[in-house]
């Protein structure tokens, strides 16, 4: 399970509730956070190689890239060169067009994530005739990874960074907003209060942990393998994460 930082446990969580036995390998490029402050050619650079030396260290029967800016500008790139299955992590614009009434959708991502033209195409597939609002921030990142590390978080900052989706032309008819970050999920208790109860929060961790356990149906797993967590920053940071690792059932951290 891949991501930058920690937002890959909110993915991780929905696949604990399918598959709460099978051995995980985390691995955090907390070195690399944040990616969407990155060029594509940067982001694209930095995971392909990543995943080629942990595929090579630890030859996992699956990769999820549980970070929406790595699967949206990398994805195709990482399979061509990777023998593993890979699960991406894309935007959920298809359900949010589904649950929109009012037909105008946002779409809250890192500020990489936002500018891709993967999103483009999944708006003209699976959102024609909506209207799609963006914004992407950083901040939002930044203060997923604060709340797992114990420090508090307030619904201003929160609200702060997230503004900039409603206060663009058709914001106030915004009912639905997509989380496409897998850090966002994590702030979903304060964007629920920043934005108000009838905007609803849509993202994709259940269905990407469905295809997970599905592409796994029918293997078992060695008596002995258990789940740890590596990144590639400071172990003494990566610690202060053990309680949000253990609350998934990961107490091995270690730095890659
Ligand atoms: N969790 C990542 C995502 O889903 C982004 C975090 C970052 O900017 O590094 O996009």
């Amino acid at each position: 399970m891949f991501d930058s930082g920690v937002g890959g446990l909110t993915v991780l969580a929905e696949l604990r509730k399918l598959m709460p036995k099978a051995p995980v390998i985390y691995a955090a490029d907390i070195a690399g956070l944040p990616y969407g402050a990155k060029s594509e050619a940067e982001v694209a650079a930095r995971v392909a190689g990543l995943l080629g030396r942990m595929a090579e260290r630890y030859d996992p029967r699956l990769i999820c890239i549980a970070c929406n800016t790595a699967s949206t500008i990398a994805l195709g790139m990482v399979r061509e060169v990777l023998e593993t299955p890979i699960v991406g992590t894309v935007p959920a614009i298809k359900p949010a067009a589904k649950v929109t009434k009012t037909g105008v959708i946002g779409l809250l991502g890192t500020e990489a994530t936002v500018r891709q033209g993967y999103v483009d195409d999944l708006a003209r597939e699976f959102a024609d005739g909506k209207t799609l609002l963006r914004h992407g921030s950083n901040q939002l990142v930044a203060l997923g990874e604060k709340k797992l590390r114990g420090e508090t978080v307030s619904v201003d900052e929160v609200a702060k960074a997230a503004s900039g989706l409603i206060l663009q032309p058709g914001g106030e008819n915004l009912d639905t907003v997509v989380l496409a970050c897998t850090h966002f999920p994590l702030l979903e208790p304060e964007l629920r209060e920043a934005f108000g109860k009838d905007v609803a929060f849509i993202h994709g961790a259940a269905g990407i942990a469905r295809r997970i356990a599905h592409l796994l149906e029918g293997q078992s797993f060695g008596f002995f393998a258990r789940s740890f967590a590596v990144t590639t920053g400071e172990i003494d940071d990566f610690k202060r994460l053990s309680g949000a690792f253990e609350r998934h059932g990961i107490t091995r951290l270690r730095k890659f």
